[in-house]
């Protein structure tokens, strides 16, 4: 019997290494669960068979209210089409421009911090970076005139991961309290977002959302998708960039060839230059397949099926574990080193690589994906120009998970500037 905690993915990261590639069934808090170690089983799941496979999110969505995150069939349609147009028709230059400015704020704001003796990255400030790239990317309002409290927003996503698996109906005194205060911080955040309803702040994508909220009988309400919608935009790409950070500090040699790679093409300006260089990509892959931000997802099997040799039964829980797929030996020969390739490879083209798998598969795919990996280029090109990591310690990282996947304490790294 194994207690799931914020611990989940120390115990993941040792499954993947003692059951590589296999699954697991077991019991975690009293459900029956597969654990899915292999991109196969985990392809099923997601995309041959997924009508079979819902997110089981009822307390998430009791505390966050209704979004296309939580929903499933017609209802997660419709709210998907009220933001999806606009992830896939984003300006990269516009993206790879702000990027590069947040990206130039933040590593400044490391570089002070380290140098006032600060042994580990402060996770807040790659939260700052993301969320300031994304409101004003999608609302074209800065981070500081949107009044947005982004401590709020993580401390909500935390407080809601501690809900993701437990099943509907049990929920002792402890959880309880817990979903009073999670109520309680969300009308916070709600109130947060009042300048979203300013009429002269409303852009077409807000505009989308109002009139589907007007409609009779709705059940979108602008805070919560927008909620949700902010959350996923940004906590997910700040983690990725902590883990950077570390991979980085972790391979000075690795870290002095990108640098000359960059320095190569100093100043990008769109998506198709930042994707040309092969180092670049190459590595935020690998820093996503080695420490992929969203570690797991959780579904729930609706009727009786097989997974593999695995006989489902309805009802029980179907954890995706992205750690055990990504260190598959079958595909990769050295699962938990750093893999750098050589100039022809691209890590856009390949499904196993960790820009394939870990924004996952299938019609529940990250509706950011393609926003994420510009924004992540264009950071971690400004970090590479500007700054070197170097380790402040040699433990082994404390993983935490908080919907994320973190380094509890933050990442052991000191940032100094180039001096070019
Ligand atoms: C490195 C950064 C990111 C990673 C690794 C990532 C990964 C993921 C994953 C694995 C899911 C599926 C969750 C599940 O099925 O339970 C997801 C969903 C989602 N992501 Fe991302 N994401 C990232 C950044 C972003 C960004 C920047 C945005 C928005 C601009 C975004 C928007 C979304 C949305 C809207 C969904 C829900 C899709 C749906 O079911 O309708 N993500 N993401």
């Amino acid at each position: 019997m194994h207690h799931l905690s914020t611990d989940i993915c120390h115990y993941l990261y040792s499954l993947a290494d003692e059951q590589n590639g296999n699954n697991v069934s077991l019991e975690l808090n009293g459900v029956s669960t597969l654990i899915v170690q292999n991109r196969e089983d985990a392809e099923y799941v997601l995309r041959r068979n997924y009508e079979n496979y819902e997110k089981n999110m009822a307390w998430f969505k009791q505390a966050l209210g209704t979004s296309r995150f939580f929903e499933n069939g017609q209802i997660w349609k419709l709210h998907k089409n009220l933001t999806q147009p606009f992830l896939n028709r984003f300006d990269d230059q516009q993206t790879v421009k702000l990027s590069i400015h947040h990206a130039q704020q933040g590593v400044a704001q490391l570089i002070d911090d380290s140098c006032a003796g600060q042994p580990t990255l402060d996770d807040g400030i790659f939260r700052k970076m993301a969320m300031a790239v994304f409101i004003e990317n999608f609302f074209q309002v800065s981070l500081e005139e949107s009044g947005i409290n982004i401590d709020n927003i993580a401390e909500l996503m935390e407080f809601s991961s501690e809900f993701s698996f437990i099943p509907a109906g049990i929920l002792n005194t402890q959880h309880r309290r817990r979903l009073v205060k999670l109520r309680a911080l969300r009308r916070q955040v709600n109130a947060d977002l009042k300048i979203f309803r300013d009429p002269e702040r409303i852009n077409p994508l807000l505009a989308r959302i109002l009139n589907a909220e007007a409609e009779p009988g709705s059940q979108v309400v602008l805070e919560e998708e927008l909620m949700a919608f902010l959350a996923a935009g940004s906590e997910s790409t700040a983690a990725t960039m902590s883990w950077v950070c570390y991979l980085l500090a972790n391979h000075p040699e690795q870290q002095e060839r990108l640098y000359q790679e960059v320095m190569m093409h100093p100043h990008p300006t769109n998506w198709q230059q930042l994707s040309q260089m092969p180092g670049l990509m190459t590595f935020i892959s690998e820093a996503l397949r080695l420490y992929p931000p969203i570690p797991i997802i959780i579904r729930q099997a609706i009727g009786a099926d097989k997974i593999g040799n695995d006989a489902i039964s309805a009802r029980q829980n179907i954890i995706i574990s992205f750690i055990g797929i990504m260190r598959n030996k079958n595909v990769y020969p050295n699962p938990a080193e750093l893999n750098l390739r050589d100039e022809d490879y691209s890590p856009l083209n390949d499904k196993e690589s960790g820009i394939g798998i870990s924004f996952s598969h299938g019609p529940r795919i990250c509706g950011g994906k393609d926003f994420a990996l510009v924004e992540l280029a264009g950071f971690v090109h400004t970090f590479l120009k500007q700054a070197s990591f170097t380790l402040t310690s040699d433990l082994p990282p404390r993983f935490y998970w908080k919907s994320q996947m973190i380094n509890q304490g933050g990442q052991p790294v000191r940032v100094t500037p180039r001096l070019d």
